[in-house]
């Protein structure tokens, strides 16, 4: 492999990418590579929105350079699930209509999917602390709480209600 490549592993594929050392992982992945799964929102590492998991861990990659991915794992929103068969943190996420704008979304699901994968039941308490630092303009978090809630097997307030109550929710 020629030295100017950088050899990342996205979603389980292998791609040998020819950029500037410095190149946020983020435009590699939205303008190389087509995720547009990440979102940019402030381009300083502090909104979330280009939330992304590297080796099971959550990342920013608006600032995580192409320099530091090399032989890592990235796993973007379009990893996670499809349409037809969404992870149940996704599902959850319908099932409790947890968006607005939805431009939070992806890192509310990644970070929490990252939470998810090392602690499979977190408490109310660990969860808003993975969150903490993903920001929602529109005020949507109580559903995006008790999505991730139902994903790590929690019952909610949506589980208390009658079936016809649940049908008007939709
Ligand atoms: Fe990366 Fe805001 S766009 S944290």
């Amino acid at each position: 492999m020629p030295s100017n490549l950088v050899r990342l592993t996205v979603n389980g594929a292998i791609h040998d990418i020819a950029a500037a050392p410095d190149t946020p992982l983020l435009y590699i992945l939205r303008n190389d590579l087509a995720l547009n799964g990440p979102k940019f929102g402030c381009g300083l590492g502090e909104c979330g929105a280009c939330t992304v998991i590297i080796d099971n861990v959550a990342a920013r990659a608006c600032v995580v350079p192409l320099s530091a991915c090399a032989q890592r794992s990235i796993m973007t929103l379009e990893g996670l699930g499809t349409r037809d068969g969404p992870d149940p943190l996704q599902a959850a996420f319908v099932v409790h209509q947890a968006a607005q704008c939805g431009y939070c979304l992806n890192g509310m699901i990644m970070t929490a999917k990252a939470l998810l994968l090392r602690n499979p039941r977190p408490s109310e308490q660990e969860i808003k602390q993975a969150l903490r630092y993903n920001l929602c303009r529109c005020g949507t978090h109580v559903e995006i709480l008790a999505a991730v809630m139902a994903a790590a097997g929690h019952a909610t307030a949506r589980d208390h209600l009658s079936e016809a109550d649940r049908d008007a929710t939709h």
